[in-house]
C-alpha cells in the first residue's frame, strides 16, 4: 500500500499543482491531506475548488477551523486573506471535515496531535528563547497516548521528518506543500523553517510488517508564489516562499 501524505497546502496553487503532477507519475493507492488547506494570501478559492474535486481523505487543520469558528474581524491576517476569497460552498466543505481520521486500520491522521490541532507533535519549542528541537520519544509517546495506531501522519509544524518510537509507532510529518517557513508567537515567539523553498509531501510504503518513508521536495514556481504574496502586502510570506526561511 503506497500512501501519499500532503499537509499545510495554505492556498498555494502552484505548489499543489507541482505535487499533483508528481502524484500522477507515482500513482499512490491512497492520498491523505492533513489540513491547513487554504489560509494565506495566495489562491485559497482555487485550491478549495481543486481539493473539493479530489477523492482524497481530507481532515481539518487549526486554520481551517479558525476560518469557521470566529468573526472575520478577529481572524489573523492569513485567515482573513483566505476567507475573503471563499464562498458558502467552500466554507461548507471546510465544515464537513473531521479533525482526525483512520482511513486504514492502524493508520491515524491528525493535524497537530490526535487531540489538539494547534499543538506540535514532533517538535518542542524551548522556553523562553523559542529554540525549536525534535521532541523526545517520551514526549511524543505521551501526546499519542493510547491511540492504537502503528502509523501516524501529522502536519502543523511544516517540518518534514519521520520518527519511529522504539517498538511501537512511526510518525511522519510530510512538511508543508505550500509554506516552507513561518513565525509564530505561541507558545513563545519562534520560527519554523524547512530551509529550502520546495513543495513538500511524503510517500509511504506500508504493509507486510514494514514501512518505508520517502520525504519529497519538488521544484515549482516559488518566485511566482512569492510575488503574489508580496503584491498582497505579505513580505513575511514572500520571504518564506522564495527561500524556505522565515523573515527575520
Ligand atoms: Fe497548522
Amino acid at each position: 500500500m503506497r500512501i501519499a501524505v500532503l499537509a499545510d497546502i495554505h492556498g498555494n496553487l502552484r505548489a499543489l499543482e507541482a505535487v499533483e503532477a508528481d502524484l500522477r507519475r507515482k500513482s499512490p493507492d491512497l492520498v491523505v491531506n492533513l489540513g491547513d488547506h487554504l489560509s494565506g494570501p495566495l489562491e485559497a478559492a482555487a485550491v478549495a475548488d481543486l481539493l473539493m474535486d479530489r477523492e482524497w481523505v481530507h481532515i481539518r487543520g487549526n486554520h481551517d477551523r479558525q476560518l469557521l469558528d470566529r468573526p472575520f474581524e478577529v481572524m489573523g491576517a492569513s485567515d482573513r486573506a483566505a476567507h475573503a476569497q471563499l464562498d458558502a460552498r467552500h466554507l461548507r466543505w471546510l465544515g464537513s471535515l473531521p479533525p482526525t481520521a483512520e482511513p486504514l486500520r492502524g493508520v491515524l491522521l491528525c493535524h497537530g496531535t490526535p487531540s489538539n490541532d494547534s499543538q506540535y507533535l514532533l517538535e518542542e519549542v524551548r522556553h523562553p528563547d523559542g529554540a525549536v528541537q525534535l521532541a523526545s520519544a517520551r514526549w511524543i509517546g505521551g501526546l499519542l497516548g493510547d491511540c492504537g495506531a502503528s502509523l501516524v501522519f501529522c502536519g502543523h509544524s511544516h517540518i518534514p521528518r519521520a520518527v519511529s518510537l522504539p517498538g511501537s509507532v512511526t510518525v511522519v510529518n510530510p512538511g508543508s506543500v505550500g509554506l516552507p517557513g513561518y513565525d509564530d508567537t505561541v507558545p513563545v515567539p519562534h520560527v519554523m523553517e524547512a530551509g529550502s523553498p520546495h513543495a513538500r509531501y511524503a510517500l509511504v510504503d506500508w504493509g507486510n510488517g514494514g514501512c518505508r518513508v520517502e520525504l519529497i521536495g519538488l521544484e515549482y514556481d516559488w518566485d511566482g508564489a512569492a510575488a503574489t504574496a508580496a503584491a498582497a502586502g505579505r513580505p513575511d510570506w514572500a520571504c518564506a516562499l522564495a527561500t524556505g526561511f522565515a523573515l527575520r
